[in-house]
């Protein structure tokens, strides 16, 4: 029997909606019926080009009216919590836009509504499904690297002026949350988090070296795994030119050094570890597609998504304790820093 499809709303028609759109329509059990924005240009072109039926200036109007059973947060980060907890409210689904939203005490409501809701919550963080995290996850959790021991993220992009003045919620605190790791480098903090198992203790130091922005454009932290093992998290939209991400996790057993264009090295003591090497090491192309993809999959089978709400504030209390350490110059214990 065929399974009837998931309708979805898109919220927000700026920079990464068309790849929600397009996720949407490459996924088979999918459909896109109605898209929200504030700006009539861009909800208007945005729903011509994808062909959404519906088309709302406010996004809770679309909830209450549009035949939709779930909704992609493309707002701005700080909007994400409200847009949630209103789709609880109305019982649609959320695939939310990272960072789940950029304060604890919104991304606990957010959990906690859609859980009341008996509706997914579940994150974009591409990330995880590129080929080479898959298969590192999979070494670790075989025991290839033995006791892992270093585990480090540098995140080093370039974002110039323009871009932070190209919308007003670029590069605030009460709307971006935060610069270099709040908003690009999330993705890198919740990679080496999810490889991990999770971060214990940092140590930041973040600035404005370079923008004119309130947020830090330069970020260096020191962290302790739950496992025990360390590592440096370094986050920037300052330098020139961008670097392409790069991590480097050892164990006493094994290394795997790669970036975004590939596996740099893949060297294990074990044979059997040596063989998980990936085919192709750079990062997922249809990453967006794959989390719609698993969204839809998450709905239609009742489960969680592939990356929770649950998991996805991870890398954000991460991200918060190492401002909070710039703040007060302290280490700080993930779980006691100030909200
Ligand atoms: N996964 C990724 O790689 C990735 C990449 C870029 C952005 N993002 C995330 O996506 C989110 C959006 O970023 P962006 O770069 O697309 O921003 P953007 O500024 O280009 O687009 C945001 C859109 O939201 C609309 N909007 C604002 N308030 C609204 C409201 N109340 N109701 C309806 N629409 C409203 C704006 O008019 C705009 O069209 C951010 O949270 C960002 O972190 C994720």
């Amino acid at each position: 029997m065929p399974r009837n499809k998931v309708r979805f709303g898109i919220v927000g028609c700026g920079v990464i909606s068309p790849l929600h759109a397009k996720g949407i329509a490459a996924c088979s059990d999918a459909e896109l019926v109605a898209v929200a924005d504030v700006d009539p240009e861009r909800r208007q072109a945005f729903a011509a080009e994808y062909g959404a039926a519906r088309t709302f200036a406010d996004y809770e109007e679309m909830m209450r009216e549009a035949e939709i059973d779930a909704v992609s947060i493309c707002v701005p980060s700080g909007m994400h919590a409200d847009v949630t907890l209103a789709a609880a409210k109305y019982g649609k689904h959320v695939l939310c836009e990272k960072p789940l939203d950029i304060r604890p005490d919104r991304m606990t409501e957010m959990i906690s509504a859609c859980r009341a809701a008996d509706v997914r919550l579940g994150a974009v963080y591409q990330r995880r499904v590129s080929p080479v995290a898959i298969a590192l996850k999979r070494a670790l959790e075989a025991g290839a690297f033995g006791r892992l021991v270093l585990c480090d993220a540098y995140l080093k992009y370039h974002r110039s002026q323009a871009y932070y003045d190209s919308a007003g919620w670029r590069g605030t605190w009460a709307v971006d949350g935060g610069g270099a790791l709040m908003n690009q480098g999330v993705h890198g903090v919740d990679m080496v988090q999810w490889l991990g198992d999770g971060i214990r203790r940092v140590f930041g130091r973040t600035a404005a070296l370079v923008r004119n922005i309130e947020v830090e454009d330069t970020a260096v932290a020191v962290v302790e795994y739950m496992n025990g093992a360390f590592g440096v998290i370094e986050g920037a939209t300052s330098v020139y030119p961008e670097r392409p991400s790069h991590f480097e996790i050892h164990g006493e057993r094994g290394t795997v050094v790669f970036d975004d264009n590939g596996v740099i090295e893949w060297t294990f003591a074990d044979d059997a570890a040596q063989g998980l090497k990936p085919e192709s090491g750079a990062a997922a192309a249809n990453g967006h597609q794959l989390f719609v993809a698993d969204m839809v999959e998450a709905i239609l089978d009742h489960r969680d998504p592939l990356v929770s709400g649950e998991e996805a504030r991870k890398a954000v209390d991460i991200i918060l304790a190492i401002y909070e350490s710039q703040r007060t110059g302290r280490e700080i214990v993930l779980g006691s820093a100030g909200a």
